[in-house]
């Protein structure tokens, strides 16, 4: 059975699809057979692993709601990368025709029974809210990692956060737990250091002993549709990135 991480933080942009994106490709380096599933309709984490969107036949829409599609058909398999079931702009639409279905947070985790068992690992990369996709993301997963952007702002949106994995776990999903927090962008600044430390603080067990630091390579990649092992395999943020993806292998057992 594959571990199910979700990535969610509803705040956009603090490294959700960056760090989903290029664990899944440090597992897969790892020699860990896993998936990453685009559950975002900005499909970002599609577009930096250099899938073209032209070619996309099936997405993580069909795969989330057409109960009559060959889950097959939306796994792109690559031989040499980890798969992925892209992500489209169709995928908005979930959110509106899910809103009426009972047991609508139960979605995903029904597609994924099929394939789970073929999998080391299987990542879900979020959209910034906390919809339904989040929440059939959450209800789904085992885990959930939490990237937090090193800014002042950023212990606000965590509260809201927790308090709904909170829900999921008293609704549905008892099993969820919080895989860590991660503090991404991390610089040399003062108010860097201190957002750092005072999640270290809130969250002395989950936070990440390691952060993942500001730099301009991580930000490059995805335009090369290339992980940062295969952009920049010596910078500094794959030596970060290399950290997470032992610590999620360690975690596994
Ligand atoms: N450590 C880093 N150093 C520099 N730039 C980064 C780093 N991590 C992410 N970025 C850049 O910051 C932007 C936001 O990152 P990313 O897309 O991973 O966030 P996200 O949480 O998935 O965003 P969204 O909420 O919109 O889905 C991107 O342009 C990305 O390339
Ligand atoms: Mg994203």
């Amino acid at each position: 059975m594959a571990k199910i991480i979700a990535f969610a933080n509803q705040k956009g942009g603090v490294g959700k699809t960056t760090t989903a994106v290029n664990l899944a490709a440090g597992l897969f380096k790892n020699k860990k057979k896993t998936l990453l599933i685009d559950f975002d309709p900005q499909a970002n984490a599609t577009s930096a692993t250099g899938i073209d969107l032209e070619k996309i036949e099936n997405d993580s829409y069909d795969f989330l709601i057409n109960n009559n599609i060959d889950v097959n058909k939306a796994i792109i398999r690559r031989d040499d990368d980890f798969d992925i079931i892209p992500s489209t702009t169709q995928l908005a639409g979930a959110e509106v025709e899910l809103s009426n279905q009972s047991g609508r947070q139960f979605y995903l985790k029904k597609s994924l029974s099929d394939i789970n068992a073929e999998y080391d690992f299987i990542l879900i990369d979020n959209p910034p809210a906390l919809g339904l996709l989040s929440l059939n993301a959450l209800t789904a997963a085992d885990s959930v990692l939490i990237p937090v952007q090193a800014e002042f702002f950023a212990l606000e949106g965590l509260a809201q956060l927790i308090k709904t994995i909170n829900l999921v776990k008293k609704h549905s999903n008892s099993y969820l737990t919080i895989e860590g927090i991660l503090m991404t962008m991390t610089t040399h600044t003062k108010i860097s250091r201190q957002v750092v430390s005072e999640i270290e603080g809130h969250f002395p067990k989950a936070a990440y002993k390691f952060t993942i630091p500001r730099s301009v390579r991580l930000a490059e990649a995805p335009s090369f549709g290339q992980s940062i092992f295969e952009f920049a395999g010596l910078s500094s943020g794959a030596r970060a990135y290399n950290k997470l993806v032992k610590e999620i292998i360690k975690s596994d057992g």
